[in-house]
């Protein structure tokens, strides 16, 4: 391509400060090193983590930052020694890599490869940024930054998709969808006939309950403050949906008495502590699994009563619904292709990527499910 080796002026969305609307500017993107992939964002949702990122609620945020991780791709360009991709192939940004040869990777049960960056340093392996903005540095967000035309991205960081799959859709493989479906089908190996409790009906939520239903689960209770958010749930195989604000007692009270005494599997897709406790307690006290999914505000910690524990539940964390993103996330997008499941119902509103902060408000506001930015 024409662009290749040079630097690449373009638009993005950097966010200055906490908590200020985010400012659409002109970036400079410099050639990948070696190692390294420049690629051009095509479509990119807009997730919770997100919101987390332009308010300043996570550790070691650094601004200035683009946020934006959940999205479709192709390479514009490539960096010395990279074999794994080349120009133009279509591609997903991965929010946890998979480099092959660290402990975790070489591990048949973890996808936490050491290359990720949940610790938020927002820069490259180098410690430095590719990305600059009126001068200034601009950080990533998980080693990826799809808030802009261009970014670019470690090696190991992303990977090849079907050519043909709509980036409008399976851009949603990049985050949301994979993370809550991994975690019904690989973290909590939810079982047919099984009987789950979902706190949270959002984009992960949803994702989750595609899981349970493609796992079998005879029961999927979906959760919510928001009955707005019941019908969609429905839609996707819910077979029942509380709302916790129309109850007096604890929900945990009252999940457990639709359950027997309490749920096979508990999913927590908000990201506060009371609801990972009340997700934990919901769960069958000699027999049930609790996956913690959201991620809560970087100061907040759970404390738990350890008697909880040990009549024997099981209580796990999921991030990226621990699969192994190379090795997963194109057979993900091969299954949505094969209708195995369908990701529009999370798509709520799509956006041309100028109107991005009216993306956030429709997620503030509890309208959207997911808002998908088109470049
Ligand atoms: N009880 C029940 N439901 C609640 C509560 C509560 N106390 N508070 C919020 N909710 C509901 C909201 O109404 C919303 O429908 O939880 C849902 C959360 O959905 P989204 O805001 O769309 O968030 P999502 O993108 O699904 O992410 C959920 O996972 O990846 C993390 O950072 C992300 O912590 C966030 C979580
Ligand atoms: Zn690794
Ligand atoms: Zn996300």
């Amino acid at each position: 391509m024409a662009t290749s080796g040079k630097v690449i002026k373009c638009m993005a969305a950097v966010a200055w400060a906490p908590k200020t609307p985010l400012s659409i500017e002109e970036i400079e993107v410099a050639p990948p090193k070696a190692r390294e992939v420049r690629i051009k964002i095509l479509a990119c949702g807009i997730c919770r983590s997100d919101d987390h990122v332009v308010k300043g609620l996570l550790s070691n945020q650094k601004f200035p930052v683009i946020a934006g991780h959940e999205a479709a791709a192709i390479v514009e360009s490539v960096g010395k020694e990279v074999t794994a991709v080349k120009q133009g192939d279509k591609v997903i940004p991965l929010i946890v890599p998979q480099c092959g040869e660290c402990r975790c990777c070489k591990h048949r049960n973890s996808n936490f490869c050491i290359k990720n960056d949940v610790v938020n340093t927002g820069l490259m392996e180098d410690s430095t940024s590719r990305l600059t903005c009126k001068g200034k540095p601009v950080h990533t967000f998980l080693g990826v930054g799809a808030f802009t035309e261009y970014t670019v991205v470690n090696e190991a960081a992303v990977v090849k998709i079907d050519a043909a799959a709509p980036v409008e859709r399976v851009c949603l493989i990049g985050c949301g969808f994979s993370t809550g479906y991994g975690s019904a089908v690989q973290i909590a190996k939810v079982e047919a006939g099984s009987t789950c409790v979902i706190f949270g009906l959002g984009g992960i939520g949803l994702s989750t309950l595609i899981g349970c239903r493609v796992a079998g689960a005879a029961r999927i209770i979906g959760v919510d403050v928001n009955k707005d958010k019941f019908a969609k749930a429905k839609t996707l195989g819910a077979t029942e949906c509380v709302n916790p604000r129309d109850f007096t007692k604890p929900i945990h009270e009252v999940l457990c008495g639709m359950t027997d005494g309490g749920a096979d599997y508990t999913f927590e897709c908000i990201g506060t502590i009371d609801t990972m406790t009340s997700a934990l307690k919901s769960s069958h006290p000699g027999l049930g699994t609790c996956v913690i999914i959201g991620v809560a505000a970087g100061d907040e910690r759970i404390s738990l009563d350890p008697m909880l524990m040990i009549t024997g539940r099981t209580l796990k964390g999921s991030c990226f619904g621990g699969i192994k993103s190379k090795d997963c996330v194109p057979q993900l997008v091969a299954d949505y292709m094969a209708k195995k499941f369908n990701l529009d119902e999370l798509v709520t509103h799509t956006l041309p990527f100028e109107k991005i902060n009216d993306g956030f408000e429709l997620l503030r506001n509890g309208k959207s499910i997911r808002s998908v930015l088109i470049f």
